[in-house]
C-alpha cells in the first residue's frame, strides 16, 4: 500500500518534468501547476490518501510525499524563470534604447488666461502692480462706494446675480479700485484681473467673464495720462498702426468716462472685406475694448480721501473681447466649451 503510493508519487516529478517542458507561456506554465501542484491537483490528491496508511507506513510515505513536493516546486519555479528570462530578452531585443521617447501631452494655457497675462505684462511694464480681490463681494464695494445709489439699474435682479441682500458676486473688477483706495493712500497704480458675474446669457454674453481693471491716483494725474497710457497699451496688443478714439460716454464712478474703441483687426478700420461687409466692427472700421474716465471725486469722498487732494483715471477692460480681437475667435461660448479642438491652438 505505502509503496504503491510512494511510486506514483515518484512518478510525477518525470510526468511534471515533460509538461514543463512542454509549457511555452506564462499560462501553459500556470495550467501544470494547477494540474499538478494545485489544491486539487495530482499530487495533492496522492498526499491525501496517505491518512488511509497504518502509523508503521506513514512515516516512510510522508517523507517520500515531502520530497517529491519539494522537487517538484522546486522543477516549478525553475521553469517559470527560465520563461520570464526568455520574455526579458524578447523585450530588450526589440528595444532600442537610442530611439526618441515619447513626447509627452503638454496641454496648454487656456487663451483667457494668456491674454490676461499678456495684459497684464504689459501695464507691469508701465509700473502698475497686480492686486486681487474676492468674487463675491458686498453692495459696498461692488456699487455703493463707486456712486452707483441703491436705486441705480445696474443693481436690478437682471444684471446682478445676489447671494443675499447686501451680499453678489461682483459684477466688474471696479470694486478693486475701492478695496485698494482703503489700503492705501496714493500715489498707487495697480490692475486687477479676475472673473466677473452678470444675469446673461446669450451668443454675445456669459454669465462669468473676464476683466481687467485699472486704477492710478497721484496729485496730478490727467486725462493726458489716461489716453497716453491707453494708447500705448494698446498698440502693444494690437500692433503700433492701430488706430485709437476716446468715445465719450458714462459711469458712475469716472468723470468725465470714455470708451475705447480701435480700428477694427479684422478689416483694418476698412469696414469691409474685399466686397464682403465686415461683420465683426459691423461696417463701421471701428471695435470696442474697454470703458474708462477720471475717477469721480465722489469715490475718492466715498474711500476717505481728503477732499480735492488727488486725481486719478480708471478703465476696465474685458479680457474675452481682447482675445476674440487677438485670434479672430467668431463665438464667444468656444471659451468655455472646453473642446481641446479650440484649446489645442493655443499650445
Ligand atoms: N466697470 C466698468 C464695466 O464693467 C468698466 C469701467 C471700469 C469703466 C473703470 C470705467 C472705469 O463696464
Amino acid at each position: 500500500m505505502a509503496n504503491d503510493i510512494i511510486r506514483k508519487l515518484e512518478s510525477l516529478v518525470p510526468e511534471l518534468t515533460e509538461a514543463l517542458g512542454q509549457a511555452s507561456s506564462l499560462e501553459e506554465l500556470e495550467a501544470a501547476r494547477v494540474r499538478f501542484l494545485g489544491r486539487k491537483g495530482l499530487l495533492a490528491d496522492l498526499m491525501s490518501g496517505l491518512t488511509a496508511l497504518g502509523p508503521d507506513e506513514r512515516p516512510a510515505a510522508g517523507k517520500a510525499a515531502n520530497q517529491v513536493k519539494a522537487a517538484m516546486t522546486a522543477l516549478w519555479e525553475e521553469r517559470l524563470q527560465a520563461l520570464k528570462d526568455r520574455a526579458q530578452e524578447q523585450v530588450l531585443s526589440v528595444f532600442d534604447p537610442s530611439m526618441p521617447s515619447w513626447a509627452p501631452d503638454l496641454g496648454s494655457l487656456h487663451p483667457v488666461t494668456r491674454v490676461t497675462r499678456e495684459i497684464c505684462t504689459v501695464f507691469m511694464g508701465l509700473g502698475f502692480e497686480v492686486v486681487s480681490g474676492p468674487e463675491v463681494e458686498n453692495d459696498f464695494h461692488n456699487f455703493e462706494a463707486l456712486n452707483l445709489p441703491p436705486e441705480h439699474p445696474a443693481r436690478d435682479m437682471q444684471d446682478t446675480l445676489y447671494i443675499s441682500d447686501s451680499i453678489l458676486l461682483r459684477t466688474h473688477t471696479s470694486p478693486l479700485q475701492v478695496r485698494t483706495m482703503l489700503a492705501r493712500k496714493p500715489p498707487l497704480g495697480v490692475i486687477a484681473p479676475g472673473k466677473v458675474y452678470r444675469r446673461d446669457s446669450d451668443l454675445t454674453h456669459t454669465p462669468m467673464f473676464h476683466q481687467v481693471e485699472g486704477l492710478l491716483v497721484d496729485r496730478c494725474v490727467t486725462l493726458a495720462d489716461l489716453r497716453g497710457t491707453l494708447t500705448a497699451f494698446v498698440r502693444t496688443v494690437f500692433g503700433h498702426d492701430t488706430k485709437v478714439r476716446f468715445r465719450p460716454s458714462f459711469f458712475p464712478f469716472t468723470e468725465p468716462s470714455a470708451e475705447v474703441d480701435i480700428s477694427c483687426v479684422i478689416c483694418g478700420g476698412k469696414g469691409r472685406l474685399g466686397q464682403e461687409p465686415c461683420r465683426v466692427c459691423k461696417e463701421t472700421g471701428w471695435v470696442e475694448i474697454l470703458g474708462c474716465g477720471m475717477v469721480d471725486p465722489a469715490v475718492f469722498h466715498k474711500v476717505g480721501y481728503e477732499d480735492g487732494a488727488y486725481t486719478g483715471f480708471a478703465f476696465g477692460l474685458g479680457v474675452e473681447r481682447i482675445a476674440m480681437l487677438k485670434y479672430g475667435i467668431g463665438d464667444l461660448r468656444m471659451f468655455f466649451e472646453n473642446d481641446l479642438r479650440f484649446l489645442r491652438q493655443f499650445a
